[in-house]
């Protein structure tokens, strides 16, 4: 027990070689890949409420995440290029919003690591860097976050610790609230779930609540990104949904989990992107991949086990929402938290195109004392930063 002792010890030195990164994995990988079994295990339903592969398992391995880099960096993608493009600018927009003092930073599911990169700048700049702790269900995603996040930066090796680990969990997200505060103590924790990411889960506000209940201590902030719609109509979800449906990166990312979870023929042409109203809350989009073959297919699976996929059978690949103003405010008192700061972009409208845009919101436990939030930020009537 010394000798591994000592061997840990060592490894912050091992790592000013930057080809070696660390990673603290906390949960049995075969045990996912059962969940993803269990996902295309469901009963068969041609409008694409039966099998699915859900929203970890759409970025988990190197596939996806290759293809996900890719498709952040697809023109024909405008949702998360701009959404990275324009990250720095919304937060610098939030203002002084954030507490005083150092400030270790987690980030729930990182991604390509560009945001991550502009808050670190962003507490260096102010003196406030102190540990930064990536969590993803992807290893390969944490790799590639990790080393744009700390590009030109200098963050002590030691002061970074990457978590690879389900964050959708209960039971995963009391071990990772004891590794955190094992870490830090009782210094304040600047945690994020930037993206939209929060729009991937059918358990959407249940997620936010769970996030906020353990994680969130009173001197925590949480900054969350979320897409936005003012429109609910008909024909506003299907624009919603032809956002993804323009681009082929998009399209290889969606698929990638099919290809490395079954051995299925894909045929780009069998994917429908459908947009509907979700109550007055969202946009609701849904990605669905068609059995259109004429005939029932049979899928094996990891295990090597095999399913039936009949003919007109769906498999739903991807979920993601645009929030309305009553659902994002639900959602924060369900979770019992409220707002710190906030930036509410609405985007541009086109011709062919309604205003959706980005909402940026600091928020923190009911319980901490309140900071002022500023003017109400859906009152907006155009982007504003
Ligand atoms: C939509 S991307 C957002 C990436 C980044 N935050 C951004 O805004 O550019 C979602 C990220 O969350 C991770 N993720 C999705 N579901 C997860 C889960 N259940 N547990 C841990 N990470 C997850 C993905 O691997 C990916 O890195």
């Amino acid at each position: 027990m010394a000798d591994r002792d000592r061997a840990v010890h060592r490894i912050p030195g091992i790592l000013g070689d930057p080809g070696w990164t660390v990673c603290l994995v906390g949960e049995e990988q075969s045990g996912k890949l059962a969940q993803v079994t269990a996902g295309l295990r469901h009963r068969p339903d041609p409008a694409g409420g039966g099998k699915l592969i859900t929203s970890g398992f759409s970025y988990w391995g190197l596939e996806s995440t290759v293809a996900w880099a890719h498709a952040c960096n697809d023109l024909y993608y405008p949702v998360m290029r701009e959404s990275i493009g324009s990250f720095s600018r919304r937060w610098h927009a939030m203002g002084n919003a954030l507490p005083d003092g150092p400030l270790h930073y987690v980030s729930l599911g990182p991604g390509t690591g560009q945001k991550d990169q502009a808050l670190l700048r962003y507490l260096d700049s102010r003196g406030q860097s102190a540990c930064y702790i990536p969590v993803d269900v992807s290893a390969e995603m944490l790799r590639l976050a990790q080393r744009e996040a700390l590009q030109h930066l200098h963050v002590p090796a030691g002061d970074v610790l990457p978590v690879q680990l389900d964050f959708s969990l209960p039971r995963n997200l009391d071990r990772l609230s004891t590794v955190i505060r094992r870490t830090v103590g009782d210094e304040p924790v600047l945690y994020s779930l930037l993206g939209n990411t929060l729009a991937n889960f059918d358990s959407d506000s249940q997620l936010l609540a769970l996030l906020a209940d353990k994680l969130l201590r009173p001197q925590d902030r949480f900054l969350l990104e979320i897409a936005n719609t003012a429109d609910q109509s008909d024909a506003v979800a299907r624009a919603a949904a032809q956002e993804y449906e323009n681009s082929p990166r998009f399209r290889e990312f969606v698929t990638s989990a099919l290809m490395q979870y079954t051995d299925l023929r894909i045929d780009m042409n069998s994917l429908t992107y459908e947009g509907t109203v979700e109550d007055d809350r969202a946009l609701k989009v849904k990605v669905i991949y068609h059995n259109r073959t004429g005939e029932q297919v049979e899928l094996t699976l990891p295990d090597r086990s095999t399913v039936p996929f009949p003919d007109r059978d769906t498999i739903r690949l991807y979920l993601s929402r645009k929030y309305t103003q009553p659902g994002v405010e639900k959602m924060l008192a369900e979770a019992r938290v409220v707002k710190a700061g906030q930036v509410h972009d609405t985007g541009h409208a086109a011709f062919d195109r309604p205003a959706f845009g980005m909402t940026l919101l600091l928020l923190q436990s009911t319980e901490a004392p309140r900071t002022p939030a500023g003017p109400d930020p859906f009152a907006a009537s155009g982007p504003r930063a």
